[in-house]
Formats: C-alpha cells, sequence, structure tokens
C-alpha cells in the first residue's frame, strides 16, 4: 500500500528536485509525482531534464512529471491535477509538499506518514514555528472564521499548510464526494481542511519544526488573501454555517509534538526579519489613496459604524499611529465576520476585495506593531485572537444543529 509525494510548484526553479530528493530519503516514499502549474520561467523544462538522472538514482520509485490539467490554474489546480493521478495510478496515501520549502528533511515524511499510519488518521497537516511577520492570512482570516464557523476545528494551527498527507478515502471524497469540486486557486487548502473537519474525518496536526520559503509582503499577498478569503466564506455558505453553527465541543485535531522534532534547517524563522514593517505601512497608504469609495463599500458590507469610523480613521496616515492599537483581536473578529458575511449578502461581488484587502493589511499591521514583537508574544496574540473569536461565536451556535 504504497505512498507518494506530490510536488505542485509554478516558476520555482531547483528547489522542487531538492524537495523530492528529501522525500526519497524517506523509508515511506514510494513515488513522487511533480505537477508544474505552466511555470513561464525554465523550471519545467529543467525538471524534465533532471528526471532522468532522479530515476537513476532511485531505480524503485516511480518519478513522474505532470502539468496541471488546466492551464491559467493555480495551486488548486496542481494539487488536484496530481491527487487525480494518484488515485488513479492506485496509491493509498498521498503526500504534499509545496514545491518552494527548503527546510525539508526527510523525516517531515516520516511523521506525516505516521500520522496516518501509527495514529490513525485521515488526513496528517504539517505545523512549524513561522516568523512573527509571516502567516498574516492564516493569522487574522482563517483561525478566526475557524473558530466562530467550524468551532470543531478551532484547534488547528495552520490551516492553510500545504505540508500535508491524506489516505486514498479522504481524497476521494474530497475530490468527487462534495456537492462542488475543489477550488483551482490559493483557496485549495481551506477546502481541503474545512471539508475534512466537517466530514469528522480524523486529523492529526504534527510539529515540524520550521518551514523556509520565499518570503511575500503584504502586496504579494494580495491575491492568496482574497482566494482564502473567499474560499472561507464560500464553505461557511456551503454548510449552512451562517444560519447556524452547531455546539460541537469536541476537538477534531489531534495536536502531536513528536519526542525528537525534525532538525531546525537555515536560519532560525523565530529571529529572522522577515518583511519590512515600515515599507509595508508606506504600500498600504499608497494603496489606500486609490481606494475607491471605502466607506460606501464598508455600509454595503453591513460593517457597524464604529468600525467603519475606526477603519476610515486608520485609512489615514495622520490618524493611523495614534488609533492602530485599537484594531486588536476585540475590534478585529466583529470587523472580520461582518466583511465575511456582507461580502457573503453581496454575492461575492469582486468590488468588495480592495476593501476587504485594505482592511486586512491594517490588521497585519497594527499586529505587527503592537502584538509581534517576539516570536512567542505573536504566538500567544494569534492563540488568543482564535480563541476570542470561539468566545464570539457564541452567538452563532446552536445545540439543535449539532
Ligand atoms: C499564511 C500565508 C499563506 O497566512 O501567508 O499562512
Amino acid at each position: 500500500m504504497p505512498t507518494v509525494l506530490i510536488i505542485p510548484e509554478r516558476n520555482e526553479g531547483q528547489t522542487p528536485l531538492f524537495v523530492a530528493e528529501q522525500a526519497l530519503k524517506s523509508r515511506v516514499i514510494k513515488g513522487v509525482c511533480f505537477v508544474d502549474g505552466w511555470s513561464t520561467d525554465n523550471t519545467y523544462i529543467e525538471l524534465a531534464r533532471a528526471l532522468p538522472d532522479l530515476r537513476l538514482r532511485y531505480p524503485n520509485r516511480r518519478i513522474e512529471l505532470l502539468q496541471s490539467y488546466l492551464r491559467a490554474t493555480g495551486k488548486g489546480g496542481a494539487m488536484v491535477t496530481g491527487l487525480e493521478w494518484a488515485l488513479g495510478a492506485g496509491y493509498r496515501r498521498v503526500l504534499f509538499l509545496d514545491g518552494d520549502i527548503r527546510s525539508v528533511t526527510p523525516q517531515w515524511c516520516e511523521l506525516l506518514y505516521e500520522g496516518l499510519v501509527k495514529h490513525g488518521a485521515a488526513m496528517a497537516r504539517g505545523y512549524f514555528d513561522r516568523s512573527p511577520l509571516d502567516a498574516q492570512i492564516t493569522r487574522h482570516v482563517t483561525r478566526p472564521l475557524m473558530s466562530i464557523y467550524f468551532p470543531e476545528g478551532r484547534n488547528i494551527h495552520q490551516p492553510l499548510g500545504g505540508e500535508l498527507a491524506m489516505t486514498d478515502e479522504l481524497a476521494h471524497f474530497l475530490l468527487h464526494g462534495q456537492t462542488i469540486d475543489p477550488p483551482h486557486h490559493w483557496g485549495i487548502d481551506t477546502f481541503l481542511t474545512v471539508n475534512a473537519v466537517v466530514e469528522n474525518f480524523p486529523i492529526v496536526e504534527v510539529y515540524l519544526t520550521q518551514k523556509t520559503h520565499k518570503p511575500k509582503s503584504l502586496t504579494q499577498l494580495r491575491q492568496m488573501l482574497i482566494e482564502c478569503f473567499d474560499e472561507m466564506c464560500r464553505q461557511i455558505d456551503l454548510h449552512g454555517r451562517l444560519k447556524a453553527v452547531p455546539d460541537v465541543r469536541a476537538l477534531s485535531v489531534r495536536v502531536i509534538k513528536p519526542e525528537n522534532p525534525p532538525e531546525r534547517i537555515g536560519e532560525d524563522v523565530r529571529t529572522l526579519q522577515y518583511v519590512d514593517v515600515r515599507e509595508q505601512e508606506e504600500r498600504f497608504f499608497t494603496f489606500v489613496k486609490g481606494l475607491r469609495e471605502p466607506e460606501t463599500r464598508l455600509k454595503e458590507l453591513d460593517v457597524s459604524e464604529e468600525l467603519r469610523k475606526l477603519v476610515l480613521s486608520l485609512f489615514d496616515p495622520e490618524t493611523f499611529k495614534e488609533r492602530s492599537p485599537e484594531l486588536h483581536p476585540e475590534t478585529w473578529v466583529p470587523l472580520l465576520d461582518q466583511l465575511a458575511r456582507g461580502y457573503i449578502e453581496q454575492n461575492y461581488h469582486v468590488i468588495y476585495h480592495d476593501v476587504i484587502f485594505a482592511c486586512w493589511q491594517l490588521r497585519a499591521l497594527a499586529f505587527a506593531y503592537h502584538e509581534a514583537g517576539s516570536f512567542e508574544e505573536a504566538e500567544e496574540a494569534t492563540e488568543r485572537q482564535a480563541q476570542y473569536a470561539y468566545e464570539y461565536g457564541e452567538r452563532y451556535r446552536r445545540t439543535s444543529a449539532a
């Protein structure tokens, strides 16, 4: 009952090969399949060139290179292509590692595999130490919305991570057992995690030390933010959670800290200067200057007057400094919730993307300045925000719907 590794990638040069080699050194990976998302540099050509040598060095493993079956598709498209291929080829377990990770060790694969085989999970997910300024979508969007609307999964640390393993049964369910197909964009991880949680598949989350990849600024994360936010809203809607959230007390995710965690590869992300916050702030104000009718949009999204006033005051560089400490979990969680509900009510209309992107940047900046002085402080603040979101979500929970 072999296990295959899928590496989705686009324009990542040699790094996917490094990821594959680390995995092939583990005892558990019997095949590797790169899925190229139609790279626009030499990545695909270079991978194709490297394949014969890789096959020679690992003669008993199956090594393949595919392209996403749809062009102009995103990470989800590559993952779905890989999953379909793996199920068709008869693999019983499918692992994923993102093609841009530089800190992979063979032990990552072994621990994810053990999550399925030893701990009996249908999905095993990695979680990692991360820079206080990394994971701003996870911290401020996905975790709080999970805590409000999918409280059974509220203890999951990193619902968006692309380092995971799943059984063929779960893979089949996620691909074909749903009312809608998985999204082909950055929303894929939200889709996979939320649906595994809702359907009560056993999930473990395994600590894998740290993940080092290319840092991305808030500006570069725009598309990812919108797609992750959009997908979470759709899942909330699809699962009927806008009307009522079941009052599930039990947690569906088991968190595992290995006795001997993988070694820390590369610079310690806990103290890494990930991005320049001042520069992010400057870019934010340039962006905000071009925002069209933010006040009208916030009203249409049904944001309360008090929060609207706070947001508009933070759009002004003069008052930002003084008032940014006011955008803390107790104001952010209701704002995020109102944005999400308003966006669903407005049928996911694209005109709201800019204002959603702006509000998220505000939260990320306020967090960077006031709550993320150190790794420990940032992690604690993230947990507190998720916990606050769970308490806030009480208003929607119904025992009868459970
Ligand atoms: C996160 C990355 C994807 O928020 O930005 O997890």
